[in-house]
């Protein structure tokens, strides 16, 4: 049984857009098949590290920066379904949301919009 509530945000398997000019707020960063049921991948995008977690096969992407002391999100433990755990300090944070939920952090990570094309793998660029 998952113990998170709802999320409120959920940018995962949206209804695809492409056919709309969304390529330049978009960039492909990865094929689905690098991010099984549960898997995780670090990616780059103007920059800007981006952990992309793959939440019992929905896709979310969260700024890779413990908002704490910038510990890297993408290394931490998954728990309670959707949260991370930042392995610097302990600081866990909503996946879905970016929320942080516990102390030391205070502030939310960024998060971005994931969109998924046949086996491409899309998120949302930062700026
Ligand atoms: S850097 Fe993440 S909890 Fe301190």
């Amino acid at each position: 049984m998952r113990e998170c509530p709802s999320p409120i945000i959920s940018a995962s398997h949206r209804p695809n857009r492409f056919g709309e000019d969304m390529t330049e707020d978009f960039a492909r960063v990865a094929s689905l098949s690098e991010l099984p049921v549960n898997g995780r991948k670090l990616v780059e995008i103007d920059g800007v590290r981006i952990a992309i977690f793959n939440l019992d096969g929905e896709l979310h992407a969260i700024e890779d920066v413990c908002t704490h002391d910038g510990g890297p999100l993408v290394e931490g433990e998954v728990m309670n379904d959707c949260q991370v755990q930042c392995p610097r300090h302990g600081a866990r944070f909503d996946i879905r949301t970016g929320a942080a939920l516990s102390m030391p952090a205070f502030e939310a990570t960024n998060t971005y919009a994931v969109e998924i094309d046949g086996d491409d793998v899309f998120v949302e660029r930062p700026f």
